[in-house]
């Protein structure tokens, strides 16, 4: 059952992510940061390793500045609503998903929030100059998608980090498609904030996520949560220090034990290699479905411009239908619509109706692609 919408959520999971989770829940099934006792501990430690597994990935200035949330839509709208006052100008390109627009719109209606939407080029690519051009003097927040989820276009961030080096706004990155594929350097590209999920190419379980912080946002940035952290009970209010400043209640620590694992897997088999086979199998289904009547493939052609995410039209055809035969007929999985980024539909010109989308993980194969591409042919035909 080829399985192809890894931009989703990956699977399957590496055995050593859903060992990791039943050893937690089997043997030791404890709250981390909550007690003195042996079992508390052993929590502490694996939500600690899971962390400091992540500050080294993404190379960020210290283990204190990873914040684990239950997904990275919610670290996102930490960003969002934690940095904004009203007024504030905020630019983002035309290829964001909703996890970004979404929040940014109701700052726009409720707090007077100012947008800049920078449109991106049919194939999704931003100028990092037009970004350049949309900035003002109360812009706050720059936030970017590193790789699209309809197109996986990947976007210029180190071009724009640069341009911002001349700005006192923050800047925000959705790594939602390109952790545990593509090289991040958060402390070499000057990023504030890097909003990551657990559950995509990190290859943990669902219901994980988080951000790398920079000191200067950490400290500007107001928590919309509070709680019970473990730490200073005495006090009132939230304690100010990391990363119990942004972490109320009790850890998905299952959900971490997983993601602490995945990240092993990920960076047992490196980056270089799983980015290869990815672009490998994007680059055999490219060439497959290439003259195919009636298919439209949108985003870059060069394979360095993009993530293992393929977007597709059929002439003719209802992508819903097209998905539920594949699925039906084939056994193939793939997501069509909008898959949450209407934006970036209007960007590359399918919208309302969307495109089929393919999204590739390090554990399909070759095989299976070709399946697809037999696949789309037989269909064509039919259309
Ligand atoms: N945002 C995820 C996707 O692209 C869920 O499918």
């Amino acid at each position: 059952m080829p399985y192809f919408d890894n931009a989703a959520t990956s699977h399957p999971k590496p055995e050593i992510t859903w060992k990791a989770m039943e050893h937690y829940l089997k043997q030791v099934g404890c709250n981390p940061g909550r007690g003195g006792y042996a079992g508390s501990i052993e929590a502490g430690r694996i939500v600690f390793a899971a962390r400091e597994r992540l500050k080294a990935l993404f190379n960020a200035p210290s283990e204190k500045q990873v914040i684990f949330t239950p997904n990275v839509t919610y670290a996102l709208n930490f960003a969002i609503k934690g940095l904004l006052s009203p007024g504030d100008h905020v630019i983002l390109s035309s290829m964001e998903h909703n996890s970004v627009v979404r929040p940014l719109r109701f700052m726009e209606k409720h707090y007077g929030v100012k947008l800049s939407i920078v449109p991106c080029d049919r194939a999704g690519r931003l100028d990092p100059e037009d970004v350049r051009r949309a900035l003002r003097e109360n812009t706050k927040l720059v936030v970017l998608t590193h790789a699209s989820n309809v197109t996986g276009t990947i976007l210029p961030v180190a071009e724009v980090a640069a341009v911002l080096r001349e700005s006192e706004a923050f800047f925000v990155l959705d790594t939602a498609q390109t952790a545990g594929v593509l090289d991040i350097d958060f402390q070499a590209l000057g990023l504030d904030f890097l909003a990551f999920t657990g559950h995509k190419a990190l290859y943990g379980p669902p219901g994980t996520g988080g951000f790398v912080i920079s000191e200067r946002a950490a400290e500007r940035l107001v928590p919309f949560v509070q709680g019970g952290t473990g730490s200073k009970s005495d006090l009132g209010e939230q304690p100010d220090f990391l990363p119990d400043k942004f972490e109320a209640g009790t850890a998905n620590t299952v959900g971490i034990a997983g993601l602490g694992a995945g990240i092993q897997f990920v960076t047992a088999t490196g980056l270089e290699k799983i980015r290869e086979h990815e672009q490998n199998l994007t680059r055999l289904f490219l060439a497959g479905i290439e003259g195919i009547p009636g298919v439209r493939v949108y985003g870059p052609e060069q394979m360095d411009e993009r993530v293992a995410t393929v977007s597709l039209t059929l002439d003719g055809a209802d992508l819903g239908e097209v998905a539920a035969r594949l699925d039906a007929e084939y056994g193939i999985m793939v997501r069509s619509g909008l898959h949450c980024s209407p934006l970036a539909h209007k960007t590359i010109g399918t919208f309302p109706a969307g495109t089929l989308r393919f999204s590739f993980g390090y554990f399909n194969t070759e095989e299976e692609v070709l399946t697809a591409v037999e696949a789309l042919q037989a269909l064509a035909r039919e259309y």
